[in-house]
């Protein structure tokens, strides 16, 4: 999967613009500048695929990201799709313009039958806040699975990120919907990169 290259194919600013449902999806939420669109450049080993930027708000639409070398076409259809969102929370965008990132965001995650997996990335200097677990209880009400990654690990003392990890595991024990793992990660170091490759793998499977 993570072995050729990747391509964007479609940025979806409503849900009237999304593809039809087809093969397994795979989407990143997370507060803005938590580093989602940089977790999906690591991912694939593409620099600059996914837009990023200092400025929380970057990303702007759903934009759906595939392995090259598929028409699209019925019976070449890519074997998956990485789903890169808006962040939620505080963004450098008019309040009207957050509220509709926002509802396009949930709405997807809570309509989307082909949505296998939605990672709720979480920044490590920061943990776990309010709109997070806000994003939680949706997420388990629609029966949504979710798993929690950490971001920019290296920003924060190695000692500190295996108590980090079990204080995230700990918040997670009555979310019906949470995955039971946390993954660990920095994109800028490539730290937890190849173990959420193999934990996507496995959840397109579910
Ligand atoms: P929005 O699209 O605005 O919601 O942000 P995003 O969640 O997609 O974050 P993005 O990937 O654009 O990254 C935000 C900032 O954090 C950028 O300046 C990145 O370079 C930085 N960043 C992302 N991941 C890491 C990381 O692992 N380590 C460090 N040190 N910085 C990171
Ligand atoms: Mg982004």
């Amino acid at each position: 999967l993570f072995s050729k290259p990747w391509v964007f194919i479609r940025g979806v600013p409503s849900l009237k613009f999304l593809p039809p449902e087809g093969p397994p999806e795979i989407a990143f939420a997370g507060r803005s500048n938590v580093g989602k669109s940089s977790l999906i450049n690591a991912l694939v080993g593409v620099n600059g695929l996914a837009r990023t930027s200092n400025t929380p708000g970057r990303t702007q639409e759903l934009n759906y990201f595939v392995p090259s070398g598929y028409s699209g076409d019925e019976g070449d259809l890519p074997p998956m799709a990485l789903v890169d969102m808006p962040g939620y929370g505080y963004a450098k965008a008019p309040k009207d313009q957050v509220d509709l990132w926002t509802k396009l965001v949930f709405d997807y995650m809570r309509g989307r039958s082909t949505l296998k997996r939605v990672y709720l990335l979480i920044d490590s200097r920061h943990g776990l806040k309010k709109n997070d677990e806000g994003v939680m209880d949706l997420l388990d009400k629609a029966a949504m699975s979710y798993q929690v990654v950490l971001t920019k690990t290296d920003k924060i003392k190695a000692a500190g990120v295996p108590r980090l990890i079990s204080e995230t595991l700990s918040a997670l024990k009555r979310r019906p919907a949470a995955y039971p793992e946390v993954i660990a990660t920095s994109s800028e170091k490539g730290e937890g990169i190849s173990e959420l490759r193999t934990a996507i793998a496995l959840a397109i499977t579910l």
